[in-house]
């Protein structure tokens, strides 16, 4: 199965481009929505959080892990990759290596939480690939709960994206990064207030062609990988507010499940 985890609904962005490019293969998800957001943390709750999850996904018979939560993957992948023996993924190196691949001018915006921005890690990895690229990069704090609160089209929701990008548009940016998992659903407003230029990557897509070439490319891996095209998603906690997002999201009704993390220490 492939197992994939989240700070809540959001890294169903990450589920649904997985789906339309692995269909078929077995999904558990889980979304910590208990202790969402992870993007006002400190890395160090963030990265025992991740152990808890992954290892709950392990116990649900997980093959392969993908963190589809950027704050997570910024602060916790060294930690995950090192305290575990099989494929993880996380949702930034796709991202990076697309923008390096596609921007022309190599100036490059990030936007994220406030703890991915804080974190540094899209402008170390870019720069470590090509030293030359310019990376300018804004923590969105206020665009989560917008998403969340289903205020995908508001014009408070417009008048908020504008002014984060503002700064990344003067700077003449000509690729934009989505780090975060809730921003591909405020992608239409955010292509309209940078402009239609700018080349948009949204690291839930860059994620999902990653683990689909790496399946291709690693057939013992993919063997063990079931094909029943069943999927299970625990919670944290379930409210009504995010069975509607979920729906949103992924554009069809599931069923949460209920977990308690408290079961699970490391
Ligand atoms: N999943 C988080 C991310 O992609 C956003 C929500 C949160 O702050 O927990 O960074």
């Amino acid at each position: 199965m492939i197992g994939i985890f989240d700070s809540g609904l959001g890294g169903l962005t990450v589920v649904r481009a997985i789906m339309d490019r692995l269909p078929g293969y077995d999904i558990i998800y889980f979304g910590d929505t208990a202790r969402t957001p992870y993007g006002s943390k400190s890395p160090e709750t963030v990265t025992r959080y991740a152990r808890q999850n992954t290892d709950f996904l392990l116990n649900k018979g997980a093959n392969i892990i993908v963190m589809a939560c950027n704050t997570a993957s910024s602060v916790a992948t060294e930690t995950i990759i090192n305290s575990y023996d099989i494929p993880i993924f996380e949702v930034i190196t796709p991202a990076v290596k697309l923008s390096l691949k596609t921007s022309k001018k190599l100036h490059i915006g990030i936007i994220g939480t406030r703890a991915t921005i804080t974190s540094g890690i899209y402008e170390k990895k870019i720069k470590k690939i090509n030293p030359d690229a310019r990376v300018y990069s804004a923590a969105c704090p206020l665009l989560v709960p917008l998403v969340e609160e289903g205020w995908l089209k508001k014009p408070e929701t417009r008048m908020i994206v504008k002014k984060y990008i503002h700064p990344l548009k003067v700077r003449q940016i000509d690729t934009l990064i989505l780090g975060c998992t809730h921003y591909p659903l405020l992608k239409n407003i955010i292509q309209q207030k940078i402009g239609k230029k700018v080349n948009i990557i949204d690291s839930s897509i860059t994620a999902a062609e990653s683990v689909k070439d790496f399946i291709a490319k690693n057939p013992d891996i993919d063997k063990i990988l079931d094909k029943k095209g069943e999927s299970r998603f625990f919670v944290s906690d379930i409210t009504k507010q995010f069975e509607k997002t979920a729906k949103v999201i992924l554009n069809q009704k599931i069923l949460l499940e209920h977990v308690s993390m408290s079961t699970t220490h490391r």
